[in-house]
């Protein structure tokens, strides 16, 4: 009987040698004459184990990793088509306590089936969502999504039912739905890894928010450097369509919902939605001033839900399992669950999916296992290049939007990045504006030349000329850009660069000079 071996063929497990690994398998099976098919699926998001490979036995999955292309003979040699030990071997993938510790309701197939097998992914639950929305009225779909408590996950954590009933309620011959695929947050990569691991369950998402609202169109924005990505979601559509997963009658239905993918050009502001919408018009991404919201006139003018991956590609279990069952997870008003993202200088980097409620303390030194150069954490990035610097002090801080705003950061798209106590936070608040004045659309002031303003202001702290005045004068100018920047990437800048300042203001001042030999 043919043995199945699971190699992940997703960009985080490519990066790491996942292809030659592929090739050394291939040869081995060719040159042992073993009757064996490998199937690329997605990773399961302990990066710090890839390329882990998995073979299906008849006692289950057994993994192996993070394994190199030299290792693949001594793996045939072990009995690898049989799941025999090796010094790789991890057992059982599910108990391997970084997955077995995970609540993966979004990513519960990523790394499990194979990514463009509709029949895989029917077999794993894949489609009861959209096949109860079909015989759903539009307002009971939206109805159930508020309730589940579910909030956009690529930064604002606005309600998404809330966004989907304004698009519902306004009239108009045509509606669309954008998704979100630009994910431009620093050490983020959920989005990337979900449309690699298991695309067919964006397009469930999509087609459930098209027929809720009723848009009969969708566009994937993805980014140009996640051409993997790109890839698997245009060849997902196609089989979709071919399967009427999409087209005229969804799953046999009247409803009609179809998609396509558009490559970004590759900027931070095209992230954002208004930007995002001019760019896939086809011109340069520039902020559009709200109102109009999208949801009232978007994309083309019409109304439009735009959402990130995350969000659409949890609506899927909500509307399979229910709105209840998905709000039962998390705490306060952050419901359900958050793929953390753990990256920087991380010993066990990785996507780890859990209920909010986990502190940052525990996300960070139990779960991410502390630095990877085995040196203290100095200082945690929440929440992308616009997020707060955490110290330890505040590693209490529970995984929730309110709780994060309540320490002046962000969750964002729940990206989580580590700094031992090498880094220079003054350097950091210094790249922080550094990075929003070569990312700055230009629409408005406030961040087109605080931004540059506030890089010369901080050189200035390092160069130790007046650097009290110069401290007050970036916490204004970090006012200024706060309350009068148009969107987010000036209105933001201030996060990290005020909690450097505050949080670590040691940092900020000009390095002792060394004493004079005697
Ligand atoms: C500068 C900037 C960049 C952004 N980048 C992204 C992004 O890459 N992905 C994303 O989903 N949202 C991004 N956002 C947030 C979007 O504007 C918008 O809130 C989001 O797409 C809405 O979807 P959601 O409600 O599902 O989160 C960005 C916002 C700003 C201000
Ligand atoms: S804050 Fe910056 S990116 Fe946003 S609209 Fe103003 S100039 Fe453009």
């Amino acid at each position: 009987m043919s043995v199945t071996i699971y190699i992940p063929g997703d960009s985080g497990a490519l990066a790491l040698g996942a292809d030659k690994v592929a090739k050394a398998i291939e040869k081995g099976i060719a040159t042992r004459g073993i009757d064996a098919t490998i199937v690329r699926n997605g990773s399961r998001g302990a990066y710090f184990l890839e390329p882990m490979i998995e073979v299906a036995t008849d006692a289950g999955r057994v993994a192996y990793g993070p394994v190199s292309a030299k290792d693949v003979a001594s793996l045939f040699d072990a009995g690898l088509v049989s799941g025999g030990g090796h010094r790789l071997s991890l057992g059982d993938p599910e108990k391997i306590p970084f997955i077995a510790k995970q609540t993966r309701l979004t990513f519960a197939r990523c790394g499990v089936t194979d990514p463009l097998s509709l029949d895989d992914y029917k077999a794993h639950g894949g489609l009861t969502g959209l096949a109860n929305a079909v015989a759903m009225a539009p307002a009971d779909i939206v109805k159930q999504v508020a309730d589940s408590g579910l909030r956009g996950r690529g930064g604002a954590g606005f309600p998404t039912g809330i966004k989907w009933k304004t698009v519902l309620d306004t009239t108009a011959d045509r509606k669309y739905i954008v998704c979100n695929a630009d994910e431009g947050d620093s050490g983020t990569f959920a989005d990337r890894m979900i449309m690699e691991g298991d695309p067919f369950v964006l397009i469930e998402g999509m087609a459930i928010a098209g027929i809720a609202v009723g848009a009969t169109k969708g566009f994937v924005y993805i980014r140009s450097e996640y051409p993997h990505a790109v890839r698997a979601m245009q060849r997902a559509v196609e089989i979709a369509r071919r399967a009427g997963v999409l087209g005229v009658n969804v799953l046999g239905s009247p409803n009609a919902f179809d998609m396509e993918v558009r490559v970004g050009a590759g900027a931070y502001v095209c992230g954002e939605e208004t930007s995002l919408l001019e760019s896939l018009e086809g011109r340069r991404g520039i902020v559009r001033a709200k109102p109009p919201l999208p949801a009232h006139k978007g994309l083309f003018g019409k109304p439009t839900v735009i959402n990130n991956v995350i969000s659409l590609a949890s609506v899927p279990v909500i509307m399979d399992r229910g709105a209840a069952f998905y709000k039962d997870f998390g705490m306060g008003r952050s419901r359900g669950t958050i793929p953390l993202q753990i990256a920087g200088n991380a010993r066990n980097g990785g996507l780890f999916e859990a209920a909010f409620g986990l502190t940052l303390g525990a996300i960070v030194d139990d779960i991410g296992g502390g630095t990877a150069t085995g040196r203290p954490v100095k200082a945690v990035q929440v929440g992308g290049p616009l997020g707060a610097y955490f110290p330890r002090a505040l590693f209490d801080t529970p995984f929730d939007y309110e709780a994060f705003a309540a320490k002046d950061g962000l969750i964002g798209h729940a990206g989580i990045v580590v700094f031992d106590d090498t880094a220079d936070m003054l350097k950091q608040a210094r790249f922080a504006m550094e990075f929003c004045a070569i990312e700055s659309c230009g629409k408005c002031t406030p961040c087109r030349i605080g931004s540059t303003r506030g890089v010369e202001t901080l050189d200035k702290i390092a160069a130790n000329i007046e650097p009290e005045k110069q401290i007050a004068l970036v916490t204004d100018l970090c006012n200024t850009m706060k309350f009068g920047s148009l969107c987010a990437l000036g209105g933001f800048t201030p996060y990290p660069v005020m909690s450097a300042l505050n949080h670590f203001r040691e940092d900020f001042k000009p390095a002792p000079v060394a004493a004079a030999a005697e």
